[in-house]
């Protein structure tokens, strides 16, 4: 019954508030046929971090896991005229389907996609002088979140936000001994969360098409350079 209740009530809200458009729905067809997992941000959730992408005036964004672009074009979209998006992805094929779908979706001068483990991309940015991006978005695997939330403060500045997305699992956080890898990859990255001077946080609990779940939201507040161990 509820997962009924939060998916209509999604529907409903993406319906009345137009939150898609044939791009996004062929980059979710193309991805669908391509045989990519159906693990994308759901509508609400893609406006959502749009809409906090352009309220910090985001021209340069990092998402940590592309899959086949979904939330890259919405927050692609976010950025103005000149603006970037760095995105990384460990897996050919996603990333293969990302690129057309990014094409597509008229974004391929706007979208650096990097294929490749997301840790070495992270330091090739910093190698780079990448950074500072103003909007990171973390989404790859939850075993090394607390390791992509210390590149992420690597590459930001005072006032970025960093969102990350699956940070409640249906509750599964408050199991300290969980046996679940995701799980404990949470729990290391809520300890940076909670223990870096460098951000201000807070989770959001979610329902919806997506079941229950949850983002946290970060603000760097202070300077970056102070290193916490995560194990
Ligand atoms: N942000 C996407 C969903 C990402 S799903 C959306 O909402 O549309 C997570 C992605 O992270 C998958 O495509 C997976 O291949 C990728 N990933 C997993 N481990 C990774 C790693 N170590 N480095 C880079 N990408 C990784
Ligand atoms: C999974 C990953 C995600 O990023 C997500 O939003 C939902 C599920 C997963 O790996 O199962
Ligand atoms: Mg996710």
């Amino acid at each position: 019954m509820p997962q009924e209740i939060w998916t209509a009530v999604d529907n409903y809200y993406t319906n009345l508030l137009e939150e898609t458009d044939p791009v996004l729905e062929a980059a979710l067809a193309a991805s669908a046929q391509a045989g990519l997992p159906a693990i994308n941000v759901s509508p609400s959730q893609g406006k959502f971090l749009q809409l906090l992408a352009r309220a910090v005036g985001a021209k340069s964004i990092l998402e940590v896991g592309t899959l086949g672009g979904y939330s890259t074009i919405w927050l692609a979209r976010a950025l103005p005229a000149g603006g970037r998006l760095v995105t990384l992805e460990i897996d050919p094929d996603h990333a293969n389907v990302a690129r057309n779908n990014i094409e597509r979706a008229g974004l391929a001068h706007v979208v650096d996609l990097r294929l490749g483990e997301a840790t070495e991309s992270l330091s090739e940015l910093l190698r780079e002088e990448a950074g500072p991006f103003d909007f990171i978005f973390i989404d790859a695997d939850k075993e090394f979140y607390g390791h992509y939330l210390l590149w992420a403060l690597e590459l930001a500045r005072k006032g970025t936000v960093i969102i990350a997305d699956n940070v409640v699992r249906k509750g599964d956080v408050l199991d300290a001994n969980s046996k679940d890898e995701k799980v404990q990859g949470i729990l290391r990255f809520n300890q940076v969360l909670a223990s870096d001077s460098r951000v201000s946080a807070t989770v959001m609990q979610t329902v919806g098409s997506k079941g229950y779940d949850g983002f946290a939201v970060a603000l760097v507040t202070g300077e970056p350079g102070k290193w916490v161990c995560v194990k």
